[in-house]
């Protein structure tokens, strides 16, 4: 539609309906599936609010989509097509690893491939928006939306945010991509304790630096849509949030798309104490920018009156209902609502053999070798091997936030090493994912009779129990697949104990004391506490939840038919009382290392240690790639030089490997401290067999600035410590000089 008629159907609204294109609801208030998580409650909205309600939240399908469409515009004065929106964060049909795992192949590009596939599969089936890339930075896997997150670090969430939006967006001028929405704006992640919900507090330096940077580089990339965050940053709630809204997202950033809130955060305000009433919440809201309240019927029961008592100018109305217009013109929506939809088309598109081997190739770049004593992967296939454990033949493995996906498509561990082993591999369930009745009602998803299904009885865990080491007393390898119950990570999902089920525990226990190799297969949506497993197991892989094509993926790696490359997106604890645990933080004045106290008066624990049990870009190959020493072009640079990095690597292998070289470094003296390793740029190359190569980054020095607490990128001249390296850990150091002036 041209501007000018747009502008002309905006005059030509009333006030209510133009409210109504800032109310979202979910598929019950429309007679349609609804499959939203969250505070289902009746909202007491109008029937005339519904019938206006301008989006709608998480109805998808062809069908679906355009009996829904059909209804609304019908019912709509101006019969003005709703908006879909999905939660679509890691693959719509075809589901891909987790984003923590996402983040752990350290491969932007292949990760723009897979959004591109979500993007077709979620268009194909009507859907507009996607509520995605979640890229909140996140300091500790107490908080159970780890597994959204591609991890702890600013720049490789930033990175994976531009591929995300970018992969999305890239068909959606031929109605097959995804309007991205990201979120959650802002700091969700730094919620304290990992407890979910709760307030986020931190200085403007660390906020800019280490929260921002993600949703920034999202915008950058042109993304659509930004999604506010449930949670207080120092002290004001993210959805009302005025300086961060206005001053930073659309001022400092020139973000001009739609802001829509979370679940109900605007109905919230209340009771995070910012707001008195539902008006006072709509108000401030609304002046703070929110142009879309999310299942609340905040907007749908006071912007009508606030208008009509002047606490509210309509123009403010009108501001909102535009960029919402805007958007909906822009997809073509007044000219096909059905945005290109058919039964037809959506049956032929998902699940794909060509979009389940990406998927396949995605998972497998996805998981981390964290353990491989003696080199016992991958097997050669001539062994016998009895596969154990509840994940073994387990088919959700696409997790918890895979809304839209069905774990029955999923292919498992035991499908996928049977095909390969045939009648050298036994398989037995040995134990349950949990035996915790009570832990598992209290995930809120599972029935009284759901859990008598995961919860064997003890005579069947006692049968199991004893199956399993009978084959294992068989077998030449074992290999375990244990880790989380899927509804535990995710939203909701924060826990304070982070080690695997004693169940699990106890089996490994009995299958160590049968002196088997053992391979231990860990299905988590988070960074759990392995230190307990490390020295019963000889080989360890995390396998996240890798989404419908992992038990092949995991059956490639143990197998030996792609040599693993994925390397950590988050730090592994040695125990949960370190929390929260990252790789970029300040030294302190008495580091544990290298202090002039030594002894008691040092920072660290007297009860633990203080590194991790595995360090952020942790993570082994089949390839033993050797680094070089660090060439820079020159040591000494001014402000607006670049500094020009090289250093050789040597794969003296057979395996051609996938390995990525990442680059810290570390500002000696700063007017505000910085971390003793920050990451600036990183790659993933292929190393042929028994090959060299030299790997270069140039790297402007502006780069190597910091903020200040106003929010300011600041470069100060002196000394600075480059790292190149396979991890955070183990590093080439070089020292350069930035000058002043
Ligand atoms: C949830 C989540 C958000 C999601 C939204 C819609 O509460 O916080 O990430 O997109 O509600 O389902």
């Amino acid at each position: 539609m041209q501007q000018e008629k747009l502008r002309e159907l905006l005059a030509d609204m009333s006030l209510p309906e133009k409210i109504g294109q800032l109310v979202q609801l979910s598929g019950e208030f429309f007679q349609s599936k609804d499959i939203s998580y969250g505070p289902i409650q009746k909202l007491g909205i109008s029937q005339e609010a519904i019938d206006l309600t301008g989006s709608v939240l998480n109805v998808t399908g062809a069908h679906a989509t355009k009996q829904l469409q059909e209804q609304q515009m019908a019912k709509q004065p101006h019969h003005i097509p709703v908006l879909f929106m999905a939660d679509v964060i890691y693959g719509f049909k075809t589901i891909f690893p987790i984003p923590l795992g996402l983040g752990a192949t350290w491969d932007p590009e292949l990760v723009q491939q897979a959004f591109r596939i979500a993007g077709n599969e979620a268009a194909a089936s009507g859907n507009q928006v996607s509520f995605a890339p979640m890229v909140d930075v996140t300091h500790d896997p107490r908080w159970g939306r780890t597994l959204e997150s591609p991890g702890e670090d600013a720049l490789l969430n930033a990175r994976m945010a531009t591929a995300m939006v970018t992969g999305f967006q890239t068909d959606l001028a031929e109605k097959a991509g995804q309007v991205s929405c990201v979120k959650h704006f802002a700091a969700y992640g730094g919620v304290e304790a990992g407890r979910e919900y709760n307030s986020a507090d931190m200085s403007l330096s660390n906020l800019y630096q280490n929260y921002l940077p993600p949703y920034k580089a999202a915008v950058d990339a042109g993304c659509e849509m930004v999604m506010t965050s449930l949670s207080t940053l120092n002290g004001v709630p993210g959805t009302a949030d005025k300086w961060l809204l206005q001053d930073v997202l659309k001022k400092q950033w020139g973000f001009d798309g739609v802001l829509i809130s979370d679940y109900a955060s605007v109905y919230e305000l209340v009771k995070h104490g910012y707001a008195t009433d539902d008006r006072d919440s709509a108000l401030k809201a609304l002046d703070a920018g929110l142009d879309i309240d999310m299942k609340s019927p905040v907007y749908a029961n006071e912007l009508q009156g606030l208008v009509e008592d002047g606490s509210l100018s309509e123009d403010r109305i009108d501001q909102a209902c535009w960029r919402v217009l805007q958007l909906k013109n822009k997809l073509g929506l007044f000219e096909d609502p059905y945005f290109g939809t058919s039964e037809e088309a959506e049956k032929k598109i998902n699940l794909t053999a060509d979009k389940r081997a990406l998927a396949r190739k995605v998972a497998a770049e996805s998981l981390v070798l964290l353990q491989n004593k003696n080199d016992i992967l991958p097997l050669t296939g001539a062994e016998k091997v009895a596969l154990i454990g509840p994940y073994a033949d387990e088919k959700s493995l696409i997790g918890m936030w895979a809304v839209h996906g069905d774990p029955a498509d999923c292919v498992t561990i035991k499908e996928a090493l049977q095909e390969e082993l045939g009648e050298r591999l036994t398989y037995t369930r040995g134990t349950d994912i949990s035996r915790d009745k009570e832990k598992l009602r209290g995930l809120g998803f599972l029935t009284d009779e759901m859990i008598t299904q995961v919860v064997s009885d003890d005579e069947t865990e006692q049968k199991h129990h004893d199956e399993a080491l009978k084959n294992a007393q068989a077998a030449d390898v074992v290999i375990y697949a244990v880790g989380e119950h899927s509804f535990e990570a995710g939203e909701a999902g924060s826990k304070t104990n982070l080690h695997l089920p004693d169940n699990q525990v106890n089996l490994l226990n009995d299958l160590h004391g049968l002196g088997k190799k053992i391979v231990l297969v860990n299905i988590s949506g988070r960074p759990l506490v392995l230190s307990n497993v490390t020295d019963k197991t000889d080989a360890i892989i995390q396998a996240w939840f890798p989404g419908t094509e992992g038990g092949l993926a995991i059956a490639d790696v143990i197998l030996g038919k792609v040599s693993p490359s994925g390397r950590l997106s988050m730090t592994f604890p040695y125990t949960e009382g370190q929390e929260p645990l990252y790789y970029a933080h300040l030294s302190t004045g008495r580091p544990q290392d290298g202090s002039q106290h030594v002894g008691r008066f040092v920072s660290r624990y007297i009860d633990a240690p203080t590194a991790p049990l595995y360090a952020f870009g942790y993570g082994l190959s089949y390839a033993q790639v050797e680094y070089g020493k660090i060439k820079l072009e020159k040591d000494k640079l001014s402000a607006n030089d670049t500094l020009k990095v090289s250093i050789e690597l040597t794969n003296a292998s057979n395996w051609q490997q996938k390995e990525t070289v990442q680059v810290y470094f570390h500002d000696d003296a700063a007017s505000i401290v910085q971390p003793v390793k920050r990451l600036i740029d990183f790659k993933k190359v292929v190393l042929a067999p028994h090959s060299k190569q030299i790997v270069t980054f140039a790297i402007p020095a502006m780069y190597f600035s910091f903020y200040d607490n106003q929010g300011e990128s600041i470069l100060e001249p002196g000394t600075f410590h480059l790292f190149v390296g396979a991890n955070s850990q183990d590093v080439a150091s070089a020292t350069f000089e930035i000058l002043d002036k």
